[in-house]
């Protein structure tokens, strides 16, 4: 509920944490002179701020040397799939030229260099047409993206722009993995037969902790409607994420598609209530764990998104939705054992066993196997290849 007098704030967790990193000052410093602030809020600062925010801090996030894996982090076989359905798609769309793809937080350029190096493989007339362009807000790691993506593929085909907000609508493929997870949420509380907003506040005694008050935004609760939650269940919503997928949806050209790759569940399932502590979680040299309030800046902060919102907002921009799918099963059909990225790798037997290794990595149906594999075109096309059989 939206607030008209003062907000009361109610203390809840108690965890002692020290202000050794230099977000944590910052944080407690902004929350004794304003007052406690919303968890998303919360979560915003501690992935982007621009100096100490752990997404902006210049360190290693994804992949081995950093705190949990991606697809694209695990083998180029992800990449190649991505590869194998743009090839599709172009031959579909009559080969236009350019072919632009479009990537929307590109963490290493691992996914980027993968589908570029399946593209001049296999594909060397439509590699020599694509033009790739990678959209990272964050100047030094776009620096480095594009001296990653420059060993494979021309300068002049290669551009970069620092916002989604830039884009225009004439993408054919506009990708992007794990990026909606990775948006800050709000946490809502269920107790006693009404919602509460959940809030990070700061004392010198009490350290960072968790307040309820009201709810702060009427639309938080939209996505709660017909829902029946337990006492004492958690939750996360996150309203900004479906303008993001607004954006994106309206940069894809006639013929062109939008392919989100994401952990999530249907709303049904995301907040049923045996769900009871919500998805929220932290990462942290690749341990897992549930204290967002611990080493601010320096662990990944993560919330499963809501799949019928990204559909939502993907179809009332235009776009049809193609079957849904997990990131197993995609693979599965798109023949992923056969692409030549396991393939070529015959010749080599420690190279073979390392490919065999990455499929299963990445159907395992406990972990990334689960990921939603989320297309949308504009227009109607065949089916392509992931969402048939090969
Ligand atoms: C979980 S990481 C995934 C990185 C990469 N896609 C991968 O799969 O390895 C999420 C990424 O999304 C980026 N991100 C978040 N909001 C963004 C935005 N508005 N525009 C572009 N990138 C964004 C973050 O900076 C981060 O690099």
């Amino acid at each position: 509920m939206t607030q008209s007098g003062p907000t009361t704030f109610n203390p809840l967790a108690v965890a002692q944490h020290t202000l050794d990193a230099p977000l944590a000052q910052i944080l407690a410093d902004r929350i004794q002179c304003d007052g406690p602030i919303s968890f998303a809020d919360w979560m915003e600062c501690c992935l982007y701020h621009p100096q100490h925010g752990y997404y902006r801090r210049g360190k290693p996030t994804v992949g081995r040397d950093g705190d949990f894996l991606t697809s694209p982090e695990v083998h180029p076989l992800f990449g190649a799939a991505v590869g194998h359905v743009a090839s599709e798609l172009r031959r579909q769309a009559g080969n236009p030229q350019p072919f632009q793809i479009t990537e929307i937080g590109p963490g290493t350029g691992a996914l980027a260099e993968s589908i570029l190096r399946h593209l001049h493989a296999t594909a060397p007339e439509l590699a020599a047409a694509t033009r790739y362009r990678l959209v990272e807000p964050n100047a030094a790691a776009a620096e480095q993206q594009r001296q990653r993506l420059l060993q494979v593929h021309s300068d002049r085909l290669v551009d970069q722009i620092l916002s989604i907000d830039q884009l225009s609508g004439d993408h054919h493929l506009v990708i992007a993995n794990e990026l909606l997870d990775a948006l800050p949420v709000h946490r809502l509380s269920f107790s006693g037969g009404r919602w509460t907003e959940l809030f990070a506040d700061y004392s010198p005694a009490l350290g960072f902790h968790e307040t309820s008050a009201a709810v702060s935004r009427e639309a938080l609760l939209e996505p709660l409607a017909g829902i029946t939650p337990a006492d004492g269940q958690i939750v996360e919503v996150a309203p900004d994420r479906a303008s993001v997928v607004t954006r994106l949806a309206n940069a894809v050209a006639d013929g062109g598609l939008l392919l989100l790759f994401d952990y999530g569940y249907p709303r049904d399932r995301l907040y049923a209530s045996w769900r009871r502590d919500g998805t929220l979680m932290t990462f942290r040299g690749h341990v897992p764990g549930d204290d967002p309030y611990a080493h601010p800046g320096e662990q990944d902060i993560t919330a499963h998104i809501d799949l019928d919102q990204v559909d939502e907002a993907a179809q009332a921009a235009g776009l049809t939705a193609m079957p849904a799918l997990n990131q197993a099963e995609w693979l599965h059909n798109l023949g992923a054992a056969v692409l030549p990225a396991v393939a070529d790798a015959q010749v080599d037997t420690g190279r073979y066993l390392a490919a065999r290794r990455a499929v299963e990595t990445l159907t395992e149906p406990a972990g990334l196997g689960r990921i939603a594999v989320m297309g949308f075109s504009r227009g109607s096309i065949a089916p392509l290849p992931g969402w048939t059989a090969s």
